[in-house]
């Protein structure tokens, strides 16, 4: 299969330079990556106010997705998908699965989840050729959004994708659409609405609830199948959609030394999982053995899900 689209903006990434090295702490800001202007629809990346077809209802997503996210509802969809008792696959399954959906939280794309999968981790194997995990993170970073799926309770939307933040605590001005947490019920609970909450200084962002969605699923689908992808892999795979930490720096009172590790690498991977929603051309079956290869390195045959 080949994925034709046909905007010529991508030459840019084309041209990238190769960097080199495995020091996150330099890859943060180098890496070669030429950023494009425009996302798939022309228009400035994560710009929420930005009038375009997606907006109101990239808006209604946020309104719904902060009353409803919980702490009890985060607890108990992670003990219900924590089972993995859904379905056994193997991970190229899941990406033929998923390609059947559009992201509705996000406002620069709406293209087959395929081809943002195979975009992402292009562009990282062009830049950091000797991180083979890293590759295969940004190929399967996205997987957990199978939650749509029929097969995994077809869950809606707002309990699936968008930006993510810690449940449990108060919530940070900078998220999002930030007026619309005010109809939480945790927003009011004193137990839940102040700075630590239910936690405690540096306690380790494995100890912090997220907002449920396909970031945390597809972290318990790895971990619980025993990948070998390294502690950073799992990183970024649970807090790619971290917003408000990896791009805004709010919540760090709540990382640990691993974690702030773990977020450099993190940075990296997410200007490769914005700038590449834009329309590269990918001959699927050309780079599938290199793909197959590291899964077969990283991850069992079939996966419990
Ligand atoms: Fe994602
Ligand atoms: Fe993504």
């Amino acid at each position: 299969m080949t994925i034709t689209i046909e905007q010529p903006q991508l030459d840019a990434v084309a041209e990238r330079k190769v960097a080199a090295g495995a020091n996150p702490a330099e890859l943060v800001l180098d890496g070669g990556f030429i950023v494009p202007d425009a996302n798939a629809f022309g228009k400035t990346f994560r710009d929420y106010d930005a009038e375009s077809e997606r907006k109101e209802t990239v808006e209604e997503f946020y309104r719904v997705n902060h009353i409803r996210q919980t702490h009890e509802f985060v607890s108990r969809m992670r003990g219900e998908y924590g089972r993995l008792d859904k379905t056994e696959m193997g991970i190229w399954e899941c990406i033929e699965l998923l390609n059947e959906f559009v992201d509705d939280s996000d406002p620069d794309l709406d293209m087959p989840q395929i081809e943002h999968l195979l975009q992402t981790a292009e562009a990282i194997r062009k830049d950091y050729p000797d991180q083979d995990w890293l590759h295969l993170t940004g190929l399967i970073h996205d997987l957990g959004k199978v939650l749509l799926h029929p097969t995994f309770g077809e869950l809606p939307q707002w309990a699936v994708v968008g930006d993510t933040f810690p449940v449990g605590c108060a919530y940070d001005e900078c998220n999002v659409h930030f007026k619309y947490f005010k109809e939480n019920p945790d927003y009011h609970n004193p137990k839940f609405n102040t700075k630590f909450g239910v936690y405690s200084e540096g306690c380790g962002l494995d100890n912090v609830l997220m907002s449920w969605g396909h970031d945390d699923y597809m972290y318990l689908v790895a971990k619980e199948n025993k990948t070998t992808l390294p502690s950073a892999g799992l990183f970024i795979i649970r807090y790619h959609s971290f917003y408000p930490l990896h791009k805004h720096g709010a919540y760090t009172h709540l990382m640990n030394d691993e974690d702030k590790e773990n977020l450099k690498w993190l940075h990296v991977f997410n200007k490769y999982d914005l700038y590449s929603k834009s329309n590269v051309r990918i001959d699927v079956e050309k780079v599938k053995p290199y793909y197959m290869s590291l899964i077969n390195k990283y991850f069992p045959e079939k996966l419990r899900w």
